[in-house]
């Protein structure tokens, strides 16, 4: 019996009891019994993720809580500029298929760290600029995003790009030098090289509502209006003594422009209310639906790049902190993922009239006041992206529903600027709120990628 199966039983049994007893019954009164990290996250819908450096996975101690607590891992260092282009064009991915494999074969998706960053450059490319520069880094995300294809769930295409301070600008760079769209850009370059991966910005210093993560907020909210391929937000989260109040607030905007947000880096620093953080940075990505999960940066206090901070949730000696503790029991309380529209409707029956016997009339060619939709594909062997142009008719949309019946055997497996309902035979696709209200004639995109094939798709417009 897989875990989603007991807790829904839990929650039939949970409210038929709370009803019994003429109780009100939320999902987050739920209990379940979750007894490790990766166990209790994945009841909720969840990861909960390590950073790794490539030596430790010699050591014992270290291995056995990596592979019992968490079932997710991202490279501490291998898969860094520097240490994946040590020279101009020369590719090195010792370290990151390393980790990959060990992933593999634990059962732990992989989070790719960092496509782009100011830091960890190999030097021949911090002594570049201009248009040398953008090529340059352009081809570093194509090849390292195609090498690792197929094998990242999230990809951190670009890495802390933002100034810290009252600013909400961008950070000075070399990167930045080469011009502003230099991000997307990125975004765009590793969408194609890896389509099945989420593309995340990441950065650090955005742990509430400030002048930086605003300016992230409103680049991310550009990004969707534009059709940017961009899936994810991930906040480090590197902590010290307390918590923001508007740390839930924060994550919970930028899910609201349609992204995904991931805890990353987070790590505390040690004192009275290391657990208490530990837990409310917990309690509140379990709060946000699209905060899919977290990742502490590194395993014991002995392995973290903090120094004496003594900053995650393990003793070098493998003992489990009060912060482990207070992890594992707001996993256990949270709720889960909110279920997708897929889920089944109500099992009343529906009325029992036959359905008509005349054929319903053939669809009007698009009329001036509909919209209409065209598709365009990419397809390999396995798979596909389709982009979706989607086309006002002469009254403009208030919203549009895209239909695509797919052939046997192709599915749906992410969708960008729009919301799908289904993954095989006939899916239908929804605009997200930026994009559903169109004046006469105008265009958005929206695209989504998938397994088998979808040729010969043909898309099928509905105006509201
Ligand atoms: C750190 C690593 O933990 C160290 O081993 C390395 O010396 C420097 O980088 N933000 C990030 C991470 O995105 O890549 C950094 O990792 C920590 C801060």
């Amino acid at each position: 019996m897989n875990h989603k199966r007991v807790l829904r039983l839990a929650v039939t049994v949970a409210a038929t009891s709370a009803l019994a007893a003429g109780m009100t019954m939320t999902l987050t009164s739920t209990a379940s019994a979750g007894t490790t990290l990766k166990a209790s996250a994945a009841e909720k819908g969840r990861y909960f993720g390590a950073a790794v450096a490539g030596q430790k996975l010699s050591d014992n101690t270290y291995v056995t809580i990596l592979n019992r607590e968490f079932n997710s891992v991202v490279a501490e260092n291998d898969m860094k500029w520097d240490a994946t282009e040590p020279q101009q064009g020369r590719f090195v991915y010792t370290g990151g298929d390393r980790l990959v494999s060990h992933a593999q074969a634990n059962g732990q998706s992989v989070r790719g760290h960092a496509l782009l960053w100011y830091q960890q450059q190999p030097g021949w490319a911090q002594n570049m600029s201009g248009s040398a520069l953008r090529s340059a880094m352009i081809n570093h995300v194509t090849q390292v995003a195609t090498h690792f294809r197929g094998k990242i769930h999230s990809w951190d295409v670009v890495n802390e790009a933002f100034a810290d301070g009252n600013s909400g600008a961008r950070r000075d760079s070399n990167l930045q030098r080469t011009g502003n769209d230099w991000i997307e850009a990125a975004f765009y370059a590793a969408r194609a090289a890896d389509p099945g991966a989420k593309l995340c910005y990441n950065d650090y210093n955005t742990d509430g509502i400030n002048a930086k993560s605003t300016g992230i907020y409103n680049m991310v909210r550009d990004f969707r209006s534009r059709g940017v391929p961009i899936d994810c937000v991930g906040f480090q989260s590197h902590l010290g003594t307390s918590l923001a109040s508007d740390y839930q607030a924060n994550l919970q905007r930028f899910a609201d422009l349609g992204v995904d947000v991931q805890i990353t880096e987070l790590d505390v620093m040690s004192g009275g209310n290391q657990a208490n953080i530990f837990a409310g940075v917990t309690r509140a990505c379990m709060n946000v639906s699209r905060c899919t999960g977290i990742t502490t940066w590194g395993v014991r206090d002995c392995d973290s790049w903090r120094g004496s901070d003594n900053a995650l949730l393990f003793e070098c000696s493998g003992n489990k902190k009060a912060a482990y503790t207070s992890v594992l029991n707001a996993l256990n309380a949270g709720p889960g993922i909110t279920p997708s529209p897929t889920t089944p409707g109500p099992t009343t029956p529906g009325p029992t009239t036959p359905p008509p016997t005349t054929p319903p009339p053939t669809t009007p060619p698009p009329g001036p006041d509909g919209c209409t939709a065209s598709v365009s594909l990419n397809s390999w062997t396995g798979g596909f992206v389709a982009s979706v142009k989607v086309t006002a008719g002469s009254a403009g949309t208030n919203g549009w529903n895209v239909s695509v019946t797919l052939p046997g055997g192709a599915s749906v497996t992410n969708t960008w600027s729009a919301t799908a309902s289904g993954s095989t035979g006939t899916v239908r696709f929804t605009n997200v709120n930026y994009n559903g209200r169109l004046g006469a004639g105008q265009v958005t995109e929206f695209g989504f990628q998938g397994t088998g094939s979808a040729a010969g798709v043909t898309p099928t417009c509905t105006a509201s």
